[in-house]
């Protein structure tokens, strides 16, 4: 949290975890439990067992109850879940201890290592499983060729391989350890693996040639059995497991849940993995078979009271399989070789014979030393080829052991088993206080030591050297009755006062074990007879040969070490390695004995609980305070607390975290005794106080949870109606690009020819087309009048625009009219209030190159038409669409055109910078202004397409609708006949018009209701309202507000005027005396000619149309008449 000295802020608050994590039950760190006893400890378990949470926490050690089932939690995503995420971050996990002892070495650079204990069946192998597994998926990959994805390979290959010739079904556990394992994973300063040691302690060779009913010997006699290749089936002579006696004695030859033949391939895949050779790989096949083969060698007396070899086929198989001689092997099973010693030398040599129980424990001697040195062996091999690549700065260890072992008959093998785990629970003991104790050092917190059991005086009563310890005294038994075993037993017994055949247990941590001393000193002493070791060295085979690389005459004055003080030597370097690291703790349970995924049996996991001083873990950690955490953390736990140390986007905090801590713990009113400040790390007392603060940090989130409900609602409101309006503005625009592009097509084709308007040229007004809205569907529209009074029919309209139009008239020179001009896919309209002139068919346009309107359309057979039309290019853009670039423009300066009487008649265009709007002077000649005319470059909107400002419920402002689509030729259909027109498709035209998009018939737009009367104080001032009235205009007064200001209609279009400014004109007369229209030419386009309806529609269009014209308007009866003081001359009816 400190900001000054560049000390790293800790991470943003993150709101997603809540989300995501599955409710736990009980407490995930039993530190935080507030009785300390058994029984919470084992309840605790229980729920969380039966809620399939089978990991705790005390403190950082890992409490692990096997589940007996797959939960499911062990995906990739669940392993990617734990990466660089502190331990508090997820819920209690194996990942996690993998990822606190990764990432400790990686920042601290320390070795570490993982402790798994358990008894027997409690999950110790799976958990050092799942390690390796986490530790080779989040440890780095190194570059190509760099062998560090082929060490992950070999380490993880050895579990497979170890665990079928190390592993084996007991009546504890399907898969249980018959020998200890430390593997040590080597990695480099980069964290990057490089090699890897396994040390491996005891194997139980006694399996080799005996079990208790239903357990089996070690899975890979079964694999080999079940699996093997046809090839060595014929080289080996191997049949199935039933067919030999130390695989079938015991009356066991399948496991629920175990596939001897898939665990065969995958233990020749682990061969093959580690690098083991096909001939290596043969040579141990060959091994595994004489083995089997031994066990079916048996024994008769013979007449001498020592044995014979019941079936010597058997030995001889034995001897093709060791490539020795068969009398050697018949000898080394039946008899044994005797050397007498005097005064340290050498004396006669004897052959004792055997009798039958004694040989038989010579062949099991023979098969146990061969099993015992092939299993050495391969973990010699494998070490060979996980040696480390490159030079190693650290190592993480894995220790998974057998677990502490009580059987009705406990023998030497239960007592090394349960000294090694005696020894662990010193470490863990001696390790975890000593932390505890160095970390209130370093914090310089006071605390008071709390009192464990130590089991020192355990161990020490084992291996303890003086006063002698069970194993030297079983050293000293065998050396001073060294030839007899039973002498040797009875001498132990003696010195060992304690233990007896009978009574007298052995108080181990996790129980009391009565041990047998039968037996004991032979096993301990475990010497390789001379005469095994002359019959192995004799072998052809050289596997067999490396599996014993001693020489024959070894100094006989020097004792070989015994079994005890190999276990003792690797126990106590296991120590020191141990102590070399920093340690992490999984400490395994099994709830029932029956394998069952559903039963916890609670006297059962008491006893755990128990032993493995849980009780004792618990206390030790809270000695002095029950949490502890780092400032950081505590501050990024509990910033919410204090309103000092809040957040606002950012923590507001500017101190640093330890003053940060020192707040929080203020203003929660957190009592003074119940927290301490340490120098990196906040202590607190009393889990119940950690519980008061994490509640108020709930009810904060609680809190805060409803805000942000309630502000995510309304931003959910917000941006519905945003998105809304971006949609409506996007449809427009999409439509709108595409009429751009129209228009850009527009000055293509006037091809730099022509003045343009430098508003035109910078403006963004697209082409739209219907301007009058001709198109529209409305019925009863300015649009369908047109459309029923032209007789355009259904013909959809290209353009339509209000034009001034050339008119002549009898003796006098044409003057420019008001006419509307409609072109529709085929003709030209030119309509005034009466349709005089109509299906035009032209050829061609021509426009001066200079800035005015006037343009030429040269007609077929009738006089041409001279329009002003401001939307020339469109116009223009239209024409040449639609006759599929047929229409050409002509751009000069001098224009000819056909005059009514169809002689051609030439206009000149002049440019005259003294005018300032364009005219249509009398003659042919024609002043063109030069600065632009129209100064509204806005997007001209077709007349009809008027909607209101509508209020969405978001308070987002609706913009004007653009055209309606459906009310004009989509400017795609447009561009398509552009295109046909380059491509010359002849039947491009039929092609150009796709089917028009269906869309519903939009609703007209509510009438805007009308403005109320501007203020009286301001008359002159036209509101944004009224109208930007013109000269010699004429309105239809609708409404006179004693104000002064008028409503008044003009082309459809209402608005206020100053009444000062109007005049009335004179009443029509009556209709009677109006001339009636001439009857429209027949429709060419659609047949339609006239008729009482033809004529229906040609008053009334005249009507609508005199209504938007600007100086023609038909009387209406009772119609008001207004019209601006005019100074022009008035217009004429001018067409003839
Ligand atoms: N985390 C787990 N999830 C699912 N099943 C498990 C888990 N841990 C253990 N088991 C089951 O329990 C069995 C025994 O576990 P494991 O072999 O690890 O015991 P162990 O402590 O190594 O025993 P031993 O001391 O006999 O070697 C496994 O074969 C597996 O079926
Ligand atoms: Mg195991």
């Amino acid at each position: 949290m400190a900001r000054g000295g560049g000390s790293k802020r800790p991470a943003k608050a993150d709101w997603s975890e809540s989300a995501t994590k599955k409710k736990q039950a009980g407490v995930s760190d039993m530190t935080l439990l507030s009785k300390i006893t058994n029984d919470a400890i084992n309840d605790n378990l229980k729920k969380r067992f039966h809620n399939a949470d089978i990991y705790t926490y005390i403190g950082n050690v890992l409490i692990s109850v096997n589940p007996f089932r797959d939960l499911g939690i062990y995906t990739p995503q669940v392993l990617k879940s734990y990466e660089n995420k502190n331990r508090m971050e997820q819920p209690p996990h194996v990942y996690a201890i993998a990822e606190g002892a990764f990432r400790n070495m990686v920042s601290y650079r320390e070795s570490q290592c993982v402790i798994i204990s358990g008894e027997s069946g409690a999950g110790k192998t799976e958990a050092a499983k799942k390690i390796m597994e986490y530790i080779a998926a989040v440890s780095g990959s190194g570059g190509a060729g760099s062998g560090i994805s082929g060490i992950k390979d070999m380490v993880l290959a050895t579990n497979p391989l170890l665990e079928s010739f190390g592993c084996a079904k007991t009546l504890r556990n399907n898969n249980s350890s018959r020998h200890g394992k430390y593997l040590e994973i080597q990695f480099n300063a980069g964290g990057e693996p490089v090699g890897a040691i396994i040390t491996n302690y005891l194997l139980e060779k006694n399996r080799v040639v005996g079990q208790i009913k239903n357990e089996r010997n070690f899975h890979i006699f079964y694999q080999f059995a079940k699996a093997a290749s046809q090839e060595y089936r014929d080289m080996f002579g191997v049949s199935g497991p039933e067919s030999y006696l130390y695989t079938s004695a015991a009356g066991c030859l399948d496991v629920p849940n175990i596939d001897d033949a898939k665990d065969y391939a995958d233990t020749i895949k682990a061969m093959n993995t580690i690098g083991i050779t096909k001939d290596e790989q043969a040579g141990i096949h060959r091994m595994l078979a004489t083995i089997l083969w031994l066990g079916n060698v048996q024994f008769t007396e013979d007449d001498d009271g020592g044995s014979a070899i019941t079936d010597p086929n058997i030995t001889q198989f034995v001897a093709y399989l060791l490539e020795a001689n068969q009398d050697m092997v018949s000898k080394a099973l039946t008899k044994r070789t005797i050397e007498t010693s005097r005064g340290g030398r050498r004396g006669s040599v004897y052959d004792v014979p055997l009798n039958t129980s004694q040989a038989r424990a010579a062949r099991d001697g023979l098969s146990k030393a061969i099993y015992g040195r092939l299993f050495d062996w391969i973990v010699a091999r494998v070490n060979t080829a996980m040696q480390a690549r490159e030079a190693a700065s650290y190592i993480i260890g894995v220790l998974d052991i057998y677990g502490f072992e009580i059987f009705q008959s406990n023998s030497f093998e239960q007592l090394c088993i349960n000294y090694v785990n005696e020894k662990l629970q010193q470490i863990f003991i001696e390790l975890t206080l000593k932390a505890e104790q160095e970390e209130y050092v370093r914090e310089q917190i006071r605390w008071t030591p709390i009192d464990y059991f130590n089991n020192k005086i355990v161990c020490d009563l084992i291996e303890a050297k003086r006063p002698p310890g069970v194993f030297a005294a079983m050293n000293d038994a065998c050396a001073t009755a060294h030839a007899d075993p039973k002498a040797a037993d009875n001498s132990l017994s003696q010195r060992l006062t304690i233990c007896s055949t009978a009574a007298s247990p052995v108080k181990h941590y996790a129980g009391d074990v009565t041990y047998t001393i039968s037996g004991m000193t032979d096993k301990n002493k475990d010497q390789l007879l001379r005469d095994h070791l002359e019959l192995c060295k004799s072998s052809g085979n050289q596997f067999l040969r490396t599996l014993f690389p001693e020489p024959l005459d070894q100094d006989s004055k020097k004792r070989p070490p015994t079994a005890s003080d190999l276990i003792k030597g690797s126990a106590n370097e296991l120590v020191t390695k141990l102590m070399q690291s920093q340690p992490s703790y999984i400490r395994t349970i099994k709830p029932n004995e029956n394998k069952s995924p559903s039963e916890f049996d609670d006297k059962r996991v008491l006893h755990q609980v128990k032993y493995l001083g849980l009780c004792e873990n618990i206390r030790i950690r809270r000695a002095g305070f029950a949490y502890r955490q780092t400032f950081e953390k505590f501050v990024e736990r509990f910033y919410l607390l204090s309103s000092a140390t809040s957040y606002a986007g950012d923590y507001i905090w500017t101190g640093d975290a330890k003053s940060a801590c020192v707040q929080i713990f203020k203003d929660t009113n957190i009592a003074a005794e119940e927290w301490q400040i340490g120098t990196t790390k906040a202590f607190i007392r009393h889990p119940e106080t950690l519980w008061a603060l994490e509640n108020l940090r709930e009810r904060y989130w609680h809190n805060m949870a409803s805000r942000i409900q309630r502000a995510w609602r309304a931003h959910m409101a917000f941006k519905h109606t945003a998105a809304r309006k971006i949609q409506r503005f996007w449809l427009g625009k999409k439509e709108a690009l595409e009429l751009l592009k129209v228009r850009e097509k527009g000055h293509d084709l006037l091809g730099g020819r022509k003045e343009r308007r430098r508003l035109s040229l910078i403006s963004v007004r697209v082409f739209a087309g219907d301007y009058l809205g001709v198109n529209s569907s409305s019925a009863g529209g300015i649009g369908q009048l047109i459309r029923d009074a032209a007789g355009i029919g259904k013909e959809k309209v290209k353009f339509s625009s209000d034009i001034q139009c050339l008119v002549p008239r009898s003796m006098r020179s044409a003057i420019p009219m008001p006419r509307s001009l409609v072109v529709s896919g085929q003709y030209l309209y030119v309509l005034s209030a009466i349709v005089s002139q109509g299906l035009l068919q032209y050829s061609d346009l021509a426009m001066s190159p200079y800035q005015d309107g006037w343009t030429v359309i040269h007609l077929e057979s009738q006089p041409d038409l001279v329009i002003e039309c401001e939307l020339k290019t469109e116009l223009l853009t239209v024409l040449n669409a639609i006759s599929n670039g047929r229409i050409k423009l002509q751009v000069n300066s001098t224009i000819e055109y056909k005059n009514k009487k169809l002689k051609p008649t030439q206009i000149k265009f002049v440019k005259n910078e003294q005018i300032k709007r364009p005219q249509f002077l009398k003659k042919t000649v024609q002043p063109t202004a030069i600065s632009a005319a129209r100064t509204n470059v806005q997007r001209t909107k077709p007349k009809p397409a008027v909607s209101v400002p509508a209020r969405t419920n978001g308070n987002v402002q609706r913009q004007t609708s653009p055209p309606r689509q459906s009310q004009r030729d989509s400017p795609q259909q447009i561009m398509q006949q552009w295109n046909n027109q380059a491509a010359g498709s002849s039947n491009a035209r039929a092609s150009a018009s796709p089917a028009p998009r269906q869309q519903a018939p939009r609703q007209q737009a509510p009438r805007r209701p009308r403005p109320p009367p501007p203020p009286p104080a301001a008359p002159g001032v036209p509101t944004p309202a009224s109208w930007a009235w013109r000269r010699t205009v004429v309105y239809e007064i609708l409404d006179k507000n004693p104000n002064g200001w008028w409503l008044g209609l003009r082309g459809g279009l209402e608005g206020w005027i100053p009444s000062n400014y109007l005049n009335p004109t004179p009443e029509p007369e009556a209709p009677a005396h109006q001339a009636a229209p001439p009857p429209p030419r027949p429709n060419m386009a659609n047949g339609n000619s006239g008729g009482a309806h033809q004529g229906d529609n040609m008053a009334r269009l005249a009507a609508a149309l005199a209504s938007r014209s600007a100086s023609n308007i038909p009387a209406r009866p009772g119609m008001n008449r207004f019209q601006q003081q005019q100074d022009d001359e008035s217009d004429e009816e001018a067409w003839d």
